[in-house]
């Protein structure tokens, strides 16, 4: 029987989806010999069978120095494992991740899975897009993302192909007690996300494209119900008319919509075709 792979990540405006992607089609090419399964964490049959695969690979963003909720509920619901299950986590963030990617290997390591190694990938900040005026470095991948890439993604080759792998656990990062106050209130702001119903197309894409079941249908626009909102900012940026707002001042921030993401995806592929060539 062939070797497997398992990619499964969660992604609110698609930082961590271009990442998973980019990851699944350089695996397809450099391990031929084994079958690779890239779904989301809202696939609900995402960890069925997660017992036959040689690696998993999950891949989630940070918000406050965090996993989202989703992860950590995600996390939670997987099974324990008899046999240690060999564990490959990556996290995106806007400026950095803090202990995020040792949240979720702590979590998982109770249930037996080792962790054989992290990655930290720097992407478009989300949240700064929609709650500052524009600055266009906080807007893109970081420089060496494609660089960073290529040795993970070797990293990844060598655990998949059975080579020897020791627990790496990341180190608690003291620096992210200084950010303790920026997410104490980061995380009890909840902003109120409004519709502008004028500019509604009654599209249904914000009530199907929320895993957190935050929008329901409603007569002149959908209606958000905060209860379960992880503030992902997703229904915002990909409204294909910016018909979700957090102020009237946030109207005309960037969008990170899904066609943005493509494109830089993309643009990372060729850069590092371009490596692998030289
Ligand atoms: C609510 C929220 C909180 C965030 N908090 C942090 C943070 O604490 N540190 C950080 O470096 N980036 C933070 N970010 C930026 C995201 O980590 C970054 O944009 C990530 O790549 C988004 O991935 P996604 O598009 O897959 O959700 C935050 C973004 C959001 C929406
Ligand atoms: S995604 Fe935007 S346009 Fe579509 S239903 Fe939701 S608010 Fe309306
Ligand atoms: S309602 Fe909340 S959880 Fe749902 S997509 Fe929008 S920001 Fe994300």
């Amino acid at each position: 029987m062939n070797k497997s792979l398992l990619i499964v990540y969660h992604s609110g405006a698609g930082s961590t989806k271009t990442i998973a992607e980019i990851y699944c089609c350089l695996l397809e090419n450099l391990c031929t010999d084994h079958q690779i399964h890239l779904t989301p964490i809202s696939d609900k049959g995402a960890f069925q069978n997660i017992q036959e695969y040689d690696l998993i690979i999950l891949g989630f963003p940070t918000y406050h120095s965090e996993p989202p909720a989703s992860m950590k509920e995600f996390a939670e619901e997987m099974p324990p494992m008899n046999t240690p299950q060999k564990l490959f986590l990556f996290t995106t963030y806007g400026l950095y991740p803090a202990n995020s990617l040792r949240i979720i290997g702590k979590q998982l390591k109770k249930k037996n899975y080792l962790l054989c190694g992290t990655a930290g990938y720097r992407g478009p900040a989300t949240d700064a897009a929609l709650l500052l005026p524009k600055i266009s470095p906080l807007l893109v991948f970081g420089k060496k993302t494609a660089s960073r890439l290529v040795d993970d993604l070797l990293e990844i080759k060598h655990c998949l192909e059975g080579g020897k792998v020791n627990e790496s656990m990341p180190r608690f990062k003291l620096y992210s007690l200084l950010n303790y106050p920026n997410q104490y209130f980061g995380k009890r702001v909840k902003h109120k996300l409004q519709v502008a119903a004028e500019d509604c197309i009654h599209c249904q894409q914000c009530i199907k494209g929320c895993f957190r079941d935050c929008w329901k249908p409603g007569n002149a626009a959908p209606i958000f119900d905060p209860t379960h909102c992880e503030h992902c900012f997703r229904c915002i940026h990909h409204c294909p008319e910016s018909a979700i707002i957090l102020s009237r001042k946030t109207k005309t921030r960037v969008k990170l919509t899904p066609s943005f993401y493509s494109n830089k995806k993309e643009l990372l592929l060729a850069k590092i075709h371009k490596m692998i060539k030289e």
